[in-house]
């Protein structure tokens, strides 16, 4: 199957859908991460502290696609953003690889509190300009850590990752990464396959079309231009959640979805603005 993409601020073609990878680790999570690329899948998200980047990088190599065809991801965990831990953490991210270099680098959460993360990114910037990775970008930054990010380093991020389901359709961040130039990608967004995917108005709008809840939810995502990032373990999962491309939702549709929104429809009541992740 092939995906479709967007186009990235810099150039850089980002594919419309990728795959989340928490907690898939070791040989089986090496197995269903390369079973996904060879079913479609072109963008894998990690991170340093999913401990997974080792099984990453071994499915790029053993999937039956070119390196160069499938966008890895990796992020900076918040213990680490100081500079010079910064750079040896993507270096020790592309070492556990096995590949030369990662496509994406985040930084994972901007931990306001520590106030390290323009730092953080400036080493990431350096790491990019040194060919460890392709490109950078943030996750669970808010519009002022977008702001504060750009002035320091004149380098836009390229994605910003952050929790985005019908119950936290996130129009202002959304909106806010849009004016900025970055493409949003979204965390969870299938919400965690929680009461969402029983949700009256959610399974009425799979019913018209006739494909599960999860695939109206992801479609929801594409038309909205924000890349979801949903997580599977088994191929028939995997498959399910590519096959978002052959249907569309009516704008009645996609607002009955986004207006399923709830004043703190997060998962987990992470807020960036408080929430830290070291
Ligand atoms: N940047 C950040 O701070 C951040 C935070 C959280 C997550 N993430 C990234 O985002 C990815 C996705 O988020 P997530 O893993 O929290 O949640 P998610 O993708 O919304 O949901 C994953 C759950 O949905 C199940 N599932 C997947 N496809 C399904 C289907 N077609 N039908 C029914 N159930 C299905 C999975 O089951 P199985 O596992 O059994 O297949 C798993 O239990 C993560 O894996 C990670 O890469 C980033």
């Amino acid at each position: 199957m092939t995906i479709p993409t967007l186009a990235a601020q810099d150039g850089t073609t980002i594919p419309a859908i990728g795959l989340g990878t928490y907690r898939l680790q070791g040989e089986e999570g090496a197995d269903a991460v390369a079973r996904a690329i060879d079913a479609g899948y072109r963008l894998v998200d990690s991170a340093f502290s999913y401990e997974n980047e080792g099984a990453v990088g071994a499915a790029v190599r053993r999937s039956g696609v070119a390196r160069e065809d499938v966008l890895v991801t990796s992020k900076l965990p918040g213990r680490h953003h100081a500079h010079d831990d910064a750079v040896r953490t993507v270096e020790e991210s592309v070492l556990r690889t096995g590949l030369d270099y990662l496509d994406l680098y985040l930084v994972h959460w901007p931990n306001p509190r520590v106030g390290r993360y323009v730092e953080a990114y400036e080493a990431l910037v350096e790491c990019r300009d040194r060919g460890l990775v392709r490109h950078v970008g943030v996750s669970n930054f808010l519009p002022e850590h977008l702001d504060a990010v750009i002035a320091a380093t004149g380098v836009t991020p390229v994605v910003n990752q952050v929790e985005l389901h019908p119950y936290f359709p996130q129009p202002l961040q959304r909106a806010a990464d849009a004016e900025r130039g970055v493409v949003t990608e979204a965390w969870s967004p299938i919400g965690r396959a929680n009461d969402l995917l029983r949700d009256p108005v959610v399974t009425q709008v799979a019913a018209a079309h006739g494909v599960s809840p999860v695939q109206a939810i992801l479609r929801w995502h594409v038309q909205l231009g924000v890349v979801p990032l949903p997580k599977a373990s088994s191929p028939e999962r995997q498959r399910e959640n590519l096959d978002v491309f052959s249907f569309e939702l009516t704008t009645h549709e996609m607002n009955a979805l986004t207006g399923l929104a709830r004043a703190d429809g997060r998962t987990n009541g992470q807020d960036p603005a408080v929430y830290e992740e070291l």
